[in-house]
């Protein structure tokens, strides 16, 4: 695989980043995991929003400003070149605040920022969502800005591990007795109808999915409500779904070990996934009734 490191294109094997580099050192950086379908990337221009709003919450600057790399012609070029032209792929992108000598505090004027991308074949875990996956509750540890897309993901990765380790497909995390989101994915309910997601806040990811998926409940027909989901209406939810960049629209049918209503994926769920695909440009795959597939992880 040919990946891209600092304007070159070389071997992934070859890409090797410095010991100094503040990404390793203090998780000092930003990141996007962006969609592509057929070789069209989904929804750059959020993710290029999102990302720039992290990087200017960071205060990362890159000479010359963020357009002038030209990430969507690299992450189109790395697809192509990896044979990534058809089918479901990601481009994973990283931009830290660059190699300098260890400090807390930021480095000297000018320290080139690292810019890494990389793209990968997407499993799109549909076996799991014919089924519905499981889901956890854990606590959220996380910092008071997880509004900025950082790589800074080690509470993420402890509840992801804590999800995998009880056989599930998400950690939902729980602050002061609500639902803020996934470990790696936004999470939704239906309660009474209506379908529910915490609102946009510093506790939360803008998540691009989430974004799209509320904008096609308005087109097809499902209210709304932008309020945060107790951890206690979660018994009271005809559906619960989480969505990410790598599982789409994804239902939850057991939370802690209980089924979510009666434990099967539900209508809304469905409808949305399936308006998420055309919109994706990407057939709404069905995998066969009693499919099993390993239980991968968003
Ligand atoms: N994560 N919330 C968190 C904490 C996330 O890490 C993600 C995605 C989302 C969903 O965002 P989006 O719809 O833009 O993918 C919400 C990516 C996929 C990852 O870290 O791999």
């Amino acid at each position: 695989m040919i990946v891209y490191l600092n304007g070159a294109y070389l071997e992934r094997a070859r890409a090797a980043v410095s010991v100094d580099d503040r990404g390793f050192l203090f998780g000092d950086g930003v990141y996007e995991v962006t969609r592509a379908v057929n070789g069209q990337l989904f929804e750059w221009e959020r993710h290029a929003r999102r990302l720039a709003r992290g990087l200017e919450g960071l205060g990362i600057q890159l000479s010359g400003g963020l357009e002038r790399i030209g990430l969507p012609e690299i992450s189109e070029r790395l697809l192509d070149e990896n044979g990534l032209g058809t089918g479901d792929a990601t481009v994973y992108l990283q931009i830290t605040r660059g190699a300098a000598e260890r400090r807390h505090h930021f480095p000297p004027a000018g320290t080139p920022p690292t810019v890494f991308l990389g793209a990968s074949r997407l499993a799109v875990p549909e076996a799991i969502r014919a089924q519905g996956a499981a889901a956890i509750t854990t606590a959220d540890l996380r910092w008071g800005r997880c509004d900025l897309k950082t790589v800074n993901l080690l509470p993420n990765v402890l509840a992801k591990e804590q999800a995998v380790a009880a056989g599930a497909f998400e950690a939902i995390l729980v602050r002061d007795g609500v639902i803020t989101e996934g470990a790696s994915s936004n999470v939704l309910a239906v309660i009474g109808g209506v379908l529910r997601t915490h609102p946009l806040m510093p506790q939360i990811l803008a998540g691009i999915t989430r974004e799209v998926v509320l904008e096609l409940a308005a087109e097809v027909g499902v209210p709304v409500a932008l309020e945060a989901i107790p951890q206690d209406g979660l018994a009271r939810a005809s559906e619960v779904m989480v969505t990410a960049t790598t599982a789409d629209v994804m239902p939850v049918v057991k939370i802690d070990g209980r089924p979510v209503a009666d434990g099967q994926p539900g209508p809304v769920a469905r409808r949305l996934h399936a308006a998420l695909c055309t919109r994706m440009g990407r057939a709404a795959v069905r995998a066969p009734a009693g499919a099993t597939g390993p239980a991968r992880p968003v």
